[in-house]
């Protein structure tokens, strides 16, 4: 139905699409994988009509086609659901599912309120999801946003599909009901292009994949054909060996311990502590309020009970200055809204929380800052045209490295890990945790929140589980499994 070949693209002199092809044929789900930076984004950009090819052919039915804009893709049918959110956060659910193709009384303009209202609401049941249609969007968590947009997506009367990384802020039960809807669309004749860095779902739910490596086409397999291995050596173009590299634990000293930390309402009762050099993790299900403790440790939450003491003297952190003053970082898990300054460059992006140690009496010291700023585009292979490039124009897993390496340049004491390696390809996951593992051999102090259960069990000395704002367990390494945990997370449902 689709076919896309020859493409080539380049911005501002840097080629990131060389010869590119892909297909995609009715009713199949096609899967597009390749590390960060290596063009899927922008290919399925190409393919919706947002950036313009600079070589290649796109035939749609067996017909070339020139697309000019997003309209004219749409127009045949083409849909992208994009890894950055593009819902407008003041505008209500149904507002947002009907944007630009509002139902109005004839030509008059006059908005049927009511019957968008009610068409949403059975769009959503469909989905799974109980949400008055009036709810401000921006009310909602991402994962709801998320399957706002893919309703959105539906209910236009699309023929395909790009669906570019949907999962990553979703929950299992979320993902469950994602997945029977594609699957039944798909029954429809449907075709769909899935974007992700979970080889799990990839084998779950697509029937195809493609892989690409550094802008160029590397092959296509037949998913029962292929296995976990061959497309990470498709992917890497190397042997990846263990994904979690070994670590010479020295655990020290207490260096974090929180007492029955409460917000009413987000979480109760919450005590912990954390050592010198020890991973600590902390698991749990989306909603169980592990982003909760950490920002309120971290000073942007205040506290309605319990105490946080560090080196063994109470502490008072009234907001993140006071955090980052007692030499905590924070890594969010939203790098689009709390991490980055997404029109900063990277550089500006990663002085921004070291502004203190690139400048004297006010004054930027220049060299200072580029060599810092080089330094970690090196170390953590930010793949980039060079530091002056827009945090927005990254790739999204070279986004979250920018996170990290403005944590990083502050040299915390203690660090905690919000998702670190949310949307991040495999090889540079392990570029991660090797970071994580100098870190804690250096002496930092490590807390890690994963909704990933084999990352917990592969990085952490001890894991702390949440469930509904209380914790409900604490695991040593030799009792960590994937069942224990879930069973903590769950309070103790069958574990499926
Ligand atoms: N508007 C732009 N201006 C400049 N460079 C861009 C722009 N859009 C993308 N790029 C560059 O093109 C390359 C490919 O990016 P793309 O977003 O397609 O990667 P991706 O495969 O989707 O990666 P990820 O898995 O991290 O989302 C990256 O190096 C990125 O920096
Ligand atoms: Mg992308």
């Amino acid at each position: 139905m689709i076919q896309m070949s020859g493409i080539s693209k380049a911005f501002n002199g840097n080629v990131v699409l060389e010869n590119v092809q892909f297909e995609l044929a009715k009713g199949e789900i096609h899967a597009l994988m390749g590390e960060n930076g290596a063009g899927k984004s922008t290919m399925m950009k190409i393919l919706s009509g947002i950036y313009t090819k600079d070589a290649g052919e796109i035939m749609v039915d067996g017909e070339t086609v020139q697309f000019k804009s997003p309209k004219d893709a749409e127009k045949l049918g083409i849909v992208v659901i994009h890894q950055e959110l593009n819902m407008l956060p003041d505008l209500t659910v149904a507002q947002n599912l009907f944007l630009g193709k509002e139902l109005t009384y004839g030509k008059t303009g006059i908005l049927k309120t009511r019957q968008m209202e009610k068409e949403a609401i059975k769009l959503l049941s469909k989905l799974g999801l109980t949400i008055n249609p009036r709810t401000r969007t921006g009310d909602l968590s991402v994962g709801k946003q998320q399957i706002i947009e893919i309703a959105k997506a539906i209910a236009s009367d699309a023929k395909y599909i790009v669906m570019d990384e949907p999962t990553a802020a979703l929950t299992d039960r979320e993902i469950e009901t994602l997945f029977k809807t594609v699957n039944e669309l798909k029954a429809k004749g449907i075709s769909f292009v899935y974007i992700s860095h979970r080889m799990e779902e990839i084998f779950a739910i697509c029937d195809r994949i493609t892989i690409l490596r550094d802008g160029q086409y590397v092959g296509v397999r037949n998913i029962p054909e292929t296995n976990f291995d061959e497309i990470v050596a498709m992917m890497v173009g190397r042997e990846l060996g263990e994904r979690f590299p070994e670590r010479n634990c020295k655990i020290g000293e207490t260096k974090l311990e929180v007492r029955n930390l409460t917000v009413n309402g987000l979480f109760q009762d919450i005590s912990f502590k954390l050592k010198k050099g020890e991973v600590l993790g902390v698991a749990g299900l989306m909603g169980s309020g592990r982003t909760e403790v950490a920002q309120t440790i971290f000073g942007y939450r205040k506290l309605s009970n319990g105490e946080i003491f560090i080196d063994g003297k109470k502490i008072n952190v009234k907001s993140p200055i006071d955090a980052m003053k007692h030499g905590i970082g924070f890594v969010t898990e939203d790098r689009k809204t709390e991490g980055l300054v997404l029109d900063f460059s990277i550089k500006d992006n990663i002085s921004l929380a070291n502004l203190e140690k690139c400048s004297s009496s006010g004054i930027m010291k220049k060299e200072h800052e580029n060599s810092m700023v080089a330094k970690y585009i090196k170390d953590l292979k930010i793949r980039t045209s060079g530091p002056e490039q827009s945090a927005k124009s990254l790739s999204g897993g070279n986004q979250q490295k920018v996170v990290i390496a403005k944590w990083l340049g502050t040299e915390p004491e203690i660090l905690i890990l919000d998702e670190p390696t949310r949307g991040v390809d495999i090889g540079a996951k392990k570029e991660i945790y090797h970071i994580i593992n100098q870190l804690a051999e250096s002496g930092v102090a490590i807390l890690m929140i994963s909704s990933e259960l084999p990352e917990v069990i592969g990085m952490a000395d001890r894991v702390i589980v949440m469930q509904e704002g209380k914790l409900t367990g604490e695991v040593n390494k030799e009792h960590m499994t994937q069942e224990v945990i879930m069973q903590y997370a769950t309070g103790g449902e069958q574990v499926v």
